[in-house]
C-alpha cells in the first residue's frame, strides 16, 4: 500500500462493503480482522514524473464521465479503494468533470476512506469551468480564473494542496507569459505541487517553459495527453523534443479509447457502457472515428491477436502504453471494480510479453 506505512491506524482502506456508513472511520485492523484476503501485496511499479523528483504509479485512476455522474458514490468509493489497494497513489480529476461533482464525491470517498495525504496524489485540472454556461470569468486560463478554480477544487476535494494541476487545454484568449505567472504563484503559495499542461501543442509548452525559465519561475512539470494504440504521432513525435529538453513527464489519458480497445464495441454499442450514454453522442463519433469501420477494423484485428496471445485486449492495450518510457504514469478509467482489477493487472503483462509479440501487435495497426 503507497505511503500506508506501517499499518497505523491512518491507513484505513479496504473493500469494506458501503453499509459501514460514509464517514465511518475503518481502521487497517478492522479491516484486517474482517478479512486478511482484501489485503494483497500491490505489485505496482512507479515511475517518476518526467525529471521531477515525484514518484507516481505507473497506472493511476481518474474520475471523467463515471464520478458524480455515470456510477454512484458507492461504486465511487470501492474503486478508490480497490486502486488503493493495489498501490495506485494518483487520482485525477478536473474542475469540469460534471460541473464539479467528480471532484466532490473523490474528495468525499478520499476523506472517508482516511487515506493518508502524504501517500497519495490528487489532480484537478482548469479550463473549462465547472457551471453550466461559464462566463468569460469562469473559465480559461488567465489568471483570475486560475486562481478561481485552484481555490474552488482544493474545497471540492477537501485537500490544502493540490499535487498536480492541469491546464486542460491551451487558451487562445490569455497570454501563456500570464497563466505561467498564475501557476507559479499557486506553488508559491503552497497551494500547487507540480503544474502542466494537457492537449498543449509541443510549441505552447516549449513557450511556456521559456517564459518561466526566463523569468525564475516554476516551469511546467507534465502534460497529460490521449496515448493509446489509436492515437500516438503526438507523445510519440511531436513531443520527443520536451523530453530531455525540458524534462517532461506524460500522465496520459483513454488507454483504451474510451473502452473500444477492449472489443466491446466491435459488434455494435453495448447497452449500459459508455458510448451508449445519451449525452456522449458527440464521443461515439469521436472514438468510432469517421468512418467507424476502419478504426473498428483494427481493433478487431487486435482483439483476434490478443485472442491468439492469450491476452486480454485491456490489458495488452495498457500494458503497451507503459512500454513507452516517457510515459510517466497511465490514467485508467473504469465504471466497475471488475474492470478496475482486470485493468491494473496489464502490469503482469507489461512484464511476461516478449519483444515477439510486441512486434505482432505493432503489425497489426500498421
Ligand atoms: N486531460 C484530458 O483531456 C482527459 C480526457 C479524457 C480522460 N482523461 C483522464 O483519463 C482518465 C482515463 O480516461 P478514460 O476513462 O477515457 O480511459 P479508458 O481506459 O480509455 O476508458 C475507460 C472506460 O472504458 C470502459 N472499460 C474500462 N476497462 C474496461 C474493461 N476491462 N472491460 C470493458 N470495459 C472497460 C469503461 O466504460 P464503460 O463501462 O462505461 O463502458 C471505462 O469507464 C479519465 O478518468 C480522466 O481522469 C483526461
Amino acid at each position: 500500500m503507497p505511503g500506508g506505512g506501517n499499518g497505523g491506524d491512518q491507513a484505513a482502506i479496504g473493500k469494506v462493503p458501503d453499509a459501514i456508513g460514509p464517514v465511518a472511520a475503518v481502521t487497517l485492523a478492522a479491516v484486517r480482522a474482517a478479512g486478511a484476503h482484501l489485503f494483497q501485496e500491490p505489485a505496482m511499479q512507479y515511475r517518476r514524473l518526467g525529471s521531477s523528483g515525484l514518484q507516481l504509479s505507473a497506472l493511476s485512476f481518474g474520475a471523467w464521465v463515471t464520478f458524480g455522474s455515470q456510477i454512484a458514490r458507492g461504486e465511487a468509493r470501492n474503486l478508490i479503494a480497490a486502486a488503493w489497494d493495489n498501490g495506485v497513489n494518483f487520482f485525477d480529476n478536473a474542475e469540469v468533470y460534471a460541473q464539479g461533482r467528480a471532484e466532490q464525491v473523490m474528495g468525499d470517498v478520499i476523506a472517508d476512506l482516511r487515506l493518508p495525504r502524504d501517500g497519495y496524489c490528487v489532480s484537478s485540472k482548469v479550463f473549462f469551468g465547472a457551471v453550466e454556461a461559464p462566463n468569460p470569468l469562469q473559465r480559461g486560463l488567465s489568471r483570475k480564473h486560475v486562481h478561481d478554480a485552484c481555490h474552488a477544487a482544493l474545497k471540492r476535494l477537501r485537500v490544502d494542496y493540490l499535487d498536480l494541476y492541469y491546464c486542460h487545454r491551451p487558451d487562445p484568449d490569455a497570454p501563456i507569459a500570464e497563466t505561467v505567472q498564475a501557476m507559479d504563484v499557486l506553488i508559491r503559495q503552497g497551494k500547487v505541487l507540480y503544474w502542466g499542461t494537457s492537449e498543449w501543442s509541443a510549441a505552447q509548452i516549449a513557450e511556456a517553459v521559456a517564459f518561466a525559465r526566463g523569468n525564475g519561475l516554476h516551469a511546467p512539470s507534465m502534460e497529460q495527453p490521449q496515448y493509446n494504440l489509436l492515437h500516438r504521432t503526438r507523445v510519440e513525435q511531436e513531443y520527443a523534443p520536451l523530453y530531455a529538453d525540458a524534462g517532461l513527464g506524460t500522465t496520459i489519458w483513454s488507454p483504451l479509447a474510451s473502452g473500444l480497445l477492449t472489443g466491446k464495441y466491435n459488434d455494435g454499442i453495448v447497452a449500459g457502457s459508455r458510448l451508449a450514454q445519451p449525452s456522449l453522442g458527440w464521443l461515439q463519433s469521436a472514438v468510432l472515428g469517421e468512418p467507424a469501420d476502419a478504426r473498428l477494423d483494427k481493433v478487431r484485428r487486435f482483439t483476434a491477436l490478443a485472442a491468439e496471445l492469450g491476452e486480454s485486449p485491456a490489458q495488452l492495450a495498457i500494458a503497451w502504453c507503459l512500454r513507452n518510457r516517457h510515459v510517466s504514469s497511465v490514467i485508467l478509467g473504469a465504471s466497475r471494480v471488475a474492470q478496475l482489477e482486470e485493468n491494473l493487472r496489464a502490469l503482469e503483462v507489461f512484464e511476461r510479453l516478449g519483444e515477439d509479440a510486441w512486434g505482432r501487435l505493432e503489425a497489426a495497426f500498421d
